[in-house]
């Protein structure tokens, strides 16, 4: 556990609540296990710790604004300049709020960035744990429940508050968790942050363009998103990722190795250059079914037109042959069909191809499958078990169908 933390990112939201004062001992442990820890002060919180405290608990500067008053925000826009206002965000292996007051909980489930620490929340893509701590009466508040209940479903972690003696006078749940208790989860978050390190994972994402003249194609409507976000999300967890992306597929957050595809064949070709000592595939590219003979001219319009479409080769069955050693990952698109006649066909492939794990999801459901920004996914394995990951952002479903495969590795 112990190596979880070394060299790890810590960015450490602090609110105002009562119980900010303890948050320096979990500072203190973090910074012992070698994580460099950056905090960020709301102004509330400024009013019940010491902001030199946290420096020297962290040894970093503390960052309470949004804005710096030193900073010519309209030169920098005008000449056209980055300008650098949710680098932490960036940086975060984890984004700890710690503690969470009610309000920071509210804002968060509701999308508000009025501040530094709420646009930093909403601008991470690193796990965020939320440690409330506040009088028993709000933390039982509905609304504050309900913000808990939306939060946890976007995946947001908690740290459950505590029952016992609140320094308000009161006595109920609402103290803040066991600081032994956030700290393991804390180890545990950034362990699955650096569980693919050292795999180099080759991710394929987005649609196939064959040319019927040169200005006219085929193509299908995947966005690319489901396997930007899975190259996305196992570069953060450690992996070595190169990204193949259709050429009109979603761009990447981070500046990751990539190279783009248009047709069947440049896909395969590319595949067949880049998968040698690779340890894991996941093919999510949608991948045509057709190709057709591209006319050299534009085809003149005005009169009936036949198009002779060939089948494409299909490149998954032969991912294997091209790397045995590769853990092989393929996904199955239906349209308005049963779970069970999902499952099914997702099977086939996976035999058809020997791979070891498919993802099917039916992009004929609302909010699920192609140019939308979540899914609903169901990953089979070589023996047929299947696991139900459901309707999500997809990010999460990303880091899910990536735990999937880190478990099969073992
Ligand atoms: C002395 C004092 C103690 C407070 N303690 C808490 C607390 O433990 N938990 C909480 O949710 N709010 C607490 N509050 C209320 C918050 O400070 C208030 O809601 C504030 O707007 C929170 O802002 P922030 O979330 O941006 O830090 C306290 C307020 C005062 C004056």
């Amino acid at each position: 556990m112990k190596t979880a933390f070394a060299n790890k990112n810590v960015v450490m939201g602090v609110t105002g609540g009562i119980a900010c004062y303890k948050a320096l001992d979990l500072i203190k442990e973090l910074r012992d296990l070698g994580s460099e820890v950056h905090v960020i002060m709301t102004e509330a919180s400024t009013h019940l710790a010491n902001i030199k405290d946290f420096e020297k608990a962290s040894g970093n500067e503390v960052q309470t604004r949004l804005f710096h008053p030193k900073i010519d925000y309209r030169g920098y826009i005008s000449r056209n300049i980055p300008i650098k206002h949710i680098s932490l965000a960036d940086i975060a292996d984890i984004f700890l709020i710690c503690p969470a007051t009610a309000n920071i909980i509210g804002k968060t489930a509701n999308g508000i960035a009025d501040d530094l620490l709420t646009t930093s929340i909403m601008a991470t893509v690193a796990p965020v744990l939320i440690c409330p701590a506040m009088n028993v009466k709000m933390w039982k508040n509905p609304i504050v429940q309900e913000n808990v209940k939306k939060l946890k479903k976007l995946d947001y972690y908690f740290a459950e508050p505590e029952y016992g003696e609140l320094a308000c006078g009161y006595k109920g749940v609402g103290r803040l968790a066991n600081p032994k208790k956030i700290f393991e989860m804390i180890g545990l978050l950034l362990k699955q942050r650096s569980d693919l390190k050292n795999k180099r994972i080759l991710v394929t994402a987005g649609a196939t363009v064959e040319e019927i003249d040169p200005v006219r194609v085929i193509t299908n409507k995947s966005s690319g998103k489901m396997g930007a976000s899975i190259a996305e999300q196992a570069f953060l967890r450690g992996a070595d990722v190169l990204l193949l992306r259709g050429c009109n597929s979603v761009e990447p957050c981070y500046s990751l190795k990539e190279q783009k595809f248009t047709t069947v064949d440049d896909l395969h070709k590319k595949i067949k250059k880049a998968i040698k000592g690779i340890d894991i595939v996941v093919h999510s590219a949608a991948v045509s079914d057709f190709t057709v003979n591209k006319h050299d001219s534009k085809i003149k319009s005005g009169k009936e037109l036949k198009l002779e479409l060939a089948p494409a080769a299909k490149i998954f069955e032969r991912l294997k042959k091209l790397n045995k050693k590769a853990f092989l990952v393929g996904f199955k698109a239906e349209h308005n069909v049963s779970i069970k006649k999902l499952v099914n066909s997702a099977y086939n492939i996976l035999r058809k191809a020997d791979a070891d794990l498919v993802v099917a999801n039916d992009v004929g459901k609302k909010m699920r499958g192609f140019d939308v920004e979540t899914n609903e996914v169901f990953v089979v394995d070589r023996y047929k078990n299947v696991q139900h990951i459901k309707l999500a952002g997809k990010r999460v479903v990303a880091d899910k169908i990536l735990d999937a495969i880190v478990n099969n590795l073992k």
